[in-house]
Formats: C-alpha cells, sequence, structure tokens
C-alpha cells in the first residue's frame, strides 16, 4: 500500500453513505449498506441486473430517500442540503430520461446550467461557453438545432451526458452512461470521463456493464449482488475467475488486456453449463499470461 493509499483508507470521503436502508414499499433492496465514493478516482459499479445499483446511485444523489441511515457529502446529510448548492456539487445521468417533447439539443442541454443561474443573474457568456464545451465534447455540436425526440438511441444518450457534463460539476454520478452507443463513441465517452477525472480532478461514479472496460478505466471498483456490496477496490487485485463466478454464474479465463495490461475476462459460459476444459492454446496470444491457470 503507498503512503496515499494509506492515508485514503482513514480519510473521510466527500461522499459516503452509513447503513443504508433502499427499497420501494415493502420491498426492501439494500439492507445495511455502508459505502465510500474516493475523491478524485474513477469507480465502476459492476454487478448483475436487478442487483441494485441504480438504487444505490439515485440514493447517492437523493432522488431516493433511504429507509435507514444517511447519504453525507462533505460531512452533511444530503437531505439537509439545499437543492441548488447540491446540484452545483453533484450531477446525474440517469439510467433512463425523457426530453419535454419538441426540444432541441442545445436547450436541452443548456438546462444543466439551471444550478448556476438564479434570480437576478440571466444566462451568461460562462453558461454559453459550458453548453457549446460539453457538447463538443461529447460530439453533438452538429446535432445542436435538432430535435432530441427525433435523434437515434446513441445521440440522445450523448446529448444527455452532454447535459450532466454542462453543469460542470466536481461529482459525477452515471448511470450506464454506454448503453446505446456504438464501440467507439463508448471508448471516446470513457475516455473523455478519464480525461475530466485525471485533468480536473473529477470524482467520477459510473455504472457499468462491460467488466474489461471497467477494469480498464476505472481506478476503483464496487461489485454489487442482491443489494449489497460484495467486493471493492482495485480492479486488478479484485477481478479474479472466483468472483466472477460468484457474482455472474459465468464461467471464465482471466488474462491480461494486450492494450492497457488490465485484466481482461473472457467468458467460457454460465456457471451450471460448463464444457469441458479448453486446451492452454485457447490463451492465444501465448505471451500473454492467464490470471488463472488453465484446468489441465
Ligand atoms: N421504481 C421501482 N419500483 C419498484 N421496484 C423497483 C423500482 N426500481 C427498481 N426496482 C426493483 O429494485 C431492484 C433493483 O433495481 P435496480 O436498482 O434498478 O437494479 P440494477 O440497476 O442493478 O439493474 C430490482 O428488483 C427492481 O425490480
Ligand atoms: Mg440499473
Amino acid at each position: 500500500m503507498t503512503a496515499l493509499e494509506a492515508l485514503d483508507v482513514v480519510a473521510p470521503a466527500r461522499l459516503q453513505a452509513e447503513g443504508l436502508s433502499l427499497g420501494y414499499g415493502q420491498h426492501i433492496i439494500c439492507r445495511d449498506l455502508s459505502v465510500r465514493i474516493p475523491d478524485g478516482r474513477f469507480t465502476a459499479i459492476v454487478g448483475p441486473n436487478g442487483c441494485g445499483k441504480s438504487t444505490l446511485l439515485r440514493s447517492l444523489c437523493r432522488l431516493m430517500p433511504p429507509l435507514a441511515g444517511r447519504v453525507c457529502l462533505d460531512g452533511k446529510d444530503i437531505h439537509r442540503l439545499p437543492t441548488r448548492q447540491l446540484a452545483r456539487q453533484m450531477g446525474l445521468l440517469p439510467q433512463s430520461s425523457q426530453a419535454p417533447s419538441g426540444i432541441t439539443v442545445v436547450d436541452l442541454v443548456a438546462r444543466g446550467r439551471y444550478p448556476h443561474q438564479a434570480l437576478f443573474r440571466q444566462w451568461s457568456d460562462e453558461d454559453a461557453a459550458a453548453v457549446s464545451q460539453a457538447m463538443a465534447a461529447t460530439g453533438v455540436a452538429e446535432l445542436s438545432e435538432q430535435e432530441v425526440d427525433q435523434l437515434s438511441g446513441g445521440q440522445r444518450q450523448r446529448v444527455w451526458v452532454a447535459m450532466v457534463l454542462a453543469q460542470q460539476t466536481p461529482l459525477l454520478l452515471l448511470d450506464e452512461p454506454t448503453t446505446f452507443l456504438d464501440i467507439a463513441h463508448q471508448i471516446d465517452l470513457l475516455e473523455l470521463f478519464r480525461a475530466l477525472n485525471r485533468a480536473a480532478d473529477h470524482t467520477l461514479v459510473a455504472v457499468l456493464h462491460d467488466l474489461n472496460q471497467a477494469c480498464r478505466y476505472a481506478d476503483h471498483l464496487i461489485v454489487m449482488a442482491n443489494g449489497g456490496i460484495v467486493a471493492e477496490g482495485d480492479p486488478a487485485t479484485l477481478m479474479t475467475v472466483e468472483l466472477v463466478s460468484e457474482v455472474f454464474a459465468l464461467d471464465c479465463v482471466i488474462i491480461e488486456d494486450p492494450v492497457s495490461h488490465t485484466p481482461l475476462m473472457i467468458p467460457r459460459g454460465r456457471s451450471a453449463q460448463t464444457h469441458p476444459p479448453e486446451t492452454p492454446s485457447s490463451l492465444w496470444p501465448p505471451t500473454l499470461k492467464g490470471r488463472e491457470h488453465v484446468d489441465k
């Protein structure tokens, strides 16, 4: 453990939650969940469908009040913070959103500036610059006058991301930001998030489905199952064959990603229907070291 990591273990995080119980009506999803989002890092939340990732994210930005426990930003219960003050600190990209009918791209992205407006402070050059920058960064500048509901799913998703970026918050919570995007735009967006994190010291939390992208781009991984956190830490040490089997009921091989040198998970099939073990030649190219020995 480096000195910085050691410090990190004891220092309180800007955003953390203790003893959270979350649910919908009688349906309890998370019980006594505590989490600490490392400052200035890119955290990925992974886990199977329905395990509570979106529920946790919604509670972290107070869209959902906890049944027990509390979420704190800078040591204060987020439910006690004025809305505008919270919105200047934290932006959320929800898993699905509905744009007002007929709204144009530029008008939707401009809504990201709402927390920065005030009764006597009208639209400024700073607001306009934030909107243009966000649209350029997400590649939607050329769509600016189009209506959002006439865009493709991938284009629309990038417009929503632009709206959150225009908010210019130091904390960003992103629920499946790469959904609907083709692979090139997925990589563009993940690179953009990483650049924001590295250059501007933003704290990012993203729910990601692709474990390999999570390992490649995130510094910190939170693995969820059945409403709880089953593991968290550095992707390089966390991502094991056993963990993937436990959480996703998937048999896999994990090798080193030849480009990023992070774990690369290759599924073999569902744990329950395991086929006879592959020969070691499946770990092609042979220069790549398997993280787990292939069964002989
Ligand atoms: N609005 C809702 N009302 C009732 N149950 C919900 C609602 N949203 C999610 N759930 C349930 O909560 C559980 C966790 O959902 P969610 O947090 O969306 O999972 P994930 O994001 O990990 O796929 C699921 O069983 C889901 O059916
Ligand atoms: Mg979800």
